[in-house]
């Protein structure tokens, strides 16, 4: 193979690769606060004129208050910034969120379709993982200071084995994540996925679905 053919390989290869991590679109300039008021549908949100962009756009105290950990059967709650609490990130391929959790509370099992996520516990001792599309878990507890990362769509999970409030920061690779818990989703769905599917699908009894479907509050 000629070392013209072999760098092709190679550009061809990297060209597919970085495609399919692709993250959210570049954006065509400095800004694009986003435009609350506008009545268009975009992928991201249409732009304020950039003249009336003021540095209040761009800063947010969104995350400085704790979520409320008993509003949820799980003892967790994740706050993000938004479009709504900071317009600035609107095309900048990136959003945050703190995330509180109870003593031994939990965020359950959930992905993000469009996002990898790296955490970073600043208080507690968090036990957390992802599963792989092979199914294997990789899994680590983090004291203050440690970060994990977890790559985009993977379930994963954050568990706090400590009898304190535990408080972890996260950055993700767009704007609007998406998130999605896998309990939920399975039972209770709107409207709901028929009792004889999930009875296959996790090989339990019709009394068994209902019980899991009240428990989540469905
Ligand atoms: C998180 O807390 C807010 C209030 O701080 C509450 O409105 C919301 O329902 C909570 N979310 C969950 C998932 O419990």
């Amino acid at each position: 193979m000629s070392i013209g053919s072999l760098f092709l390989q190679l550009f061809l290869g990297l060209a597919l690769l970085t495609g399919l991590a692709e993250p959210d679109p570049d954006p065509l300039q400095d800004f694009c606060v986003a435009d609350a008021k506008s009545p268009f549908f975009l992928n991201g949100a249409p732009c304020l004129n950039p003249s009336l962009a003021l540095s209040s756009h761009f800063t947010t105290s969104a995350l400085t208050k704790p979520g409320n950990t008993k509003a949820n059967p799980f003892g967790y709650n994740v706050t993000y910034l938004t479009l709504a609490n900071l317009p600035g990130i609107n095309t900048m391929g990136l959003t945050m969120s703190r995330q509180d959790l109870a003593p031994n509370g939990l965020n359950p099992l959930h992905s993000h379709p469009r996002a990898s996520e790296v955490t970073i516990c600043l208080q507690g001792a968090l036990l957390v993982g992802f599963v792989d599309t092979s199914n294997r878990l990789f899994t680590q507890q983090l004291g203050p200071g440690d970060a994990f990362v977890f790559p985009r769509g993977l379930v994963h999970y954050v568990y706090n084995l400590d009898s304190r409030n535990a408080l972890a920061i996260s950055g993700f690779s767009s704007q609007n994540p998406g998130t999605q818990i896998a309990s939920r989703a399975a039972f209770v769905s709107n409207p709901l996925i028929p009792d004889e599917v999930l009875e296959k699908a996790f090989q339990i009894s019709k009394n068994d679905v209902a019980k899991i479907r009240k428990n989540l509050g469905g």
